[in-house]
């Protein structure tokens, strides 16, 4: 073999070693992308998991989702938290935060520790109907109108069934 067809086949061997690290980075990365989509999809499309985790950050979402046993086992209630949560955003949520903060109500973070006994009962009453709950002479009720004294809640009793106030509850209760 001559001197310049060697040189040839070593420019061969070149570009072919080149092009095969290219190739080998591209399958490198689309395995890369591949893996990041389905950890997307396992966040906001699997079954087992409810939907609301979506978008939520990893922490928040895992918080939230060790909640849910513990909320069963307070409300007695396996609520559709869901659709709890979508009923707060559109009847409660303009005059109550799920933190402490008080808006025109107070903030409902752990309501359960402070309504009376028969929790659940109590707040749907309420929720209902807390006029009716007041006129009951309901000593907690009470001393929250005083508390809160120029302002109302709405009475929900036409606007929501006994079903979707479970549900607002059950949300409220995983927090
Ligand atoms: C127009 C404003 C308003 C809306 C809407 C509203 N609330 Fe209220 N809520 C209040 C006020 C004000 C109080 C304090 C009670 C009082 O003044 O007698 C209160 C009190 C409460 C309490 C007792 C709070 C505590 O600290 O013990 C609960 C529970 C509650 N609301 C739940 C709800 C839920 C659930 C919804 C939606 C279905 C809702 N409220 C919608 C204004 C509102």
């Amino acid at each position: 073999m001559d001197e310049s067809s060697k040189t040839i086949i070593r420019k061969q061997t070149k570009v072919i070693v080149l092009l095969f690290f290219i190739i080998l980075l591209l399958i490198v990365s689309l395995v890369i992308i591949n893996f990041r989509t389905r950890e997307s999809s396992s966040i906001c499309g699997v079954k087992s998991e409810p939907e609301w985790v979506c978008g939520t950050d990893n922490l928040q979402r895992q918080t939230l989702l060790n909640n849910i046993p513990k909320a069963i086992a307070q409300t007695q209630i396996h609520g559709n938290y869901e659709r709890g949560e979508k009923l707060f955003k559109q009847n409660c949520a303009v005059c109550h935060t799920t933190t402490d903060q008080l808006i025109t109500g107070p903030g409902l973070k752990n309501i359960f520790n402070r309504v009376p006994t028969h929790q659940v009962t109590w707040l749907k009453n309420y929720i209902l109907n807390y006029e009716k709950v007041k006129r009951s002479k309901d000593a907690y009720a009470l001393s929250l109108s005083k508390k809160y004294d120029q302002l109302a809640m709405t009475i929900f009793e036409d606007l929501l069934s006994n079903e979707e106030v479970e549900d607002i509850i059950f949300y409220l209760a995983v927090f």
